[in-house]
């Protein structure tokens, strides 16, 4: 979004600074220089300066501008394109782990949606939710971003996914960083709506239990004691790093998200940077095994401080447990 709210910004800059000049031009007064006016184009802005030139009549006729103009703008438009295709196209990526279940369970987790749209109240990802037909829904922490918090966005993810199975949800470093009355009705609007949050706390789901921590309690964790072997442990936390504080606990099966895919990931090398600016993390993506617990880590759905993903589509991780 940071990047949409740039380039709206920047394009509109670009035609008003295009018609000033002009005005400028028609009244002899101080002109904007010409640098000036292609860097605002270089910028982002080619399509408001081609409109600006368009449609006050500037520059038309001078090289400089003519050619220069509309070939960035084709170039912005052909990058724009790119970026959304890496940005929004929805993958699903699908796991099996056993834990000696004897129903079958399908697990889809949502993770770090960072308010992103996809589609009219988030009617492309509900859709492709509903055709997995999970039998519950896990939503791993920063539905929300804390730069740019429109709660309404992510109601629209709730409100459509309780329809399609059962909501269980651990907070992200990015609620977290959130306070005040706007969070609080947001927590009541997911709870109303039939949400099930498992911060330091678990749900007995008969033949599994299913626990979560959340994200400002991993550091100093001490809300339950660890669990015995009676029943196979899914875990639900943010950060995939605390790997000893979720074997200590436990846990059989863990599923987490927050690393993006590390926003670029680079053949042969894997993901560029993690949140926490740590270069090629270990942990990025996939399913990991230490001893008998699995850890899954999912890449997300949206972005946060960098706007761009690349080789690194949106995922939606489905697990199926056995
Ligand atoms: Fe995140």
């Amino acid at each position: 979004m940071i990047l949409v709210y740039w380039l709206i910004l920047v394009n509109l800059a670009a035609f008003i600074l295009y018609g000033m000049d002009k005005s400028y031009a028609k009244k002899g007064a101080r002109r904007i220089p010409e640098k000036t006016l292609l860097l605002w184009a270089f910028l982002g802005g080619s399509i408001g300066a081609f409109l600006g030139m368009k449609v006050f009549h500037h520059k038309t006729l001078k090289p400089k501008f003519a050619v220069t103009v509309p070939l960035l703008m084709v170039l912005e438009l052909v990058i724009c394109g790119f970026c959304l295709f890496q940005n929004y196209r929805l993958t699903t990526s699908t796991y099996d782990v056993d834990l000696g279940l004897s129903d079958d369970i399908k697990i889809v987790q949502v993770s770090d949606l960072h308010n992103q749209f996809f589609g009219i109240r988030q009617s492309v990802l509900l859709d492709q939710i509903e055709a997995i037909d999970p039998d519950i829904i896990v939503v791993t922490g920063d539905i929300v971003d804390s730069t740019h918090t429109s709660y309404s966005i992510a109601m629209d993810f709730i409100e459509g996914a309780v329809k399609i199975a059962p909501v269980y949800y651990v907070t992200g470093n990015h609620e977290n960083r959130l306070h005040g009355d706007k969070l609080d009705k947001f927590y009541d609007d997911m709870r109303a709506s039939g949400v099930v949050f498992l911060d330091d706390t678990y749900a007995d789901m008969g033949e599994y239990t299913l626990a979560g921590i959340a994200d400002s309690s991993l550091e100093s964790f001490d809300a339950y004691p660890a669990f015995g072997d009676e029943k196979p442990v899914v875990m639900l936390a943010h950060e995939p790093d605390y790997v000893s504080l979720y074997q200590s606990l436990g846990a059989d099966l863990v599923l987490t998200g927050h690393v993006h895919g590390g926003q670029i990931i680079i053949p042969g090398k894997g993901g560029l940077l993690s949140p926490d600016f740590t270069f090629f993390p270990e942990l990025y993506e996939g399913m990991h095994s230490y001893g008998s617990m699995t850890l899954i880590v999912s890449r997300g759905l949206g972005n946060s401080v960098a706007p761009v993903r690349i080789n690194n589509f949106p995922e939606l991780v489905v697990i199926n447990v056995t």
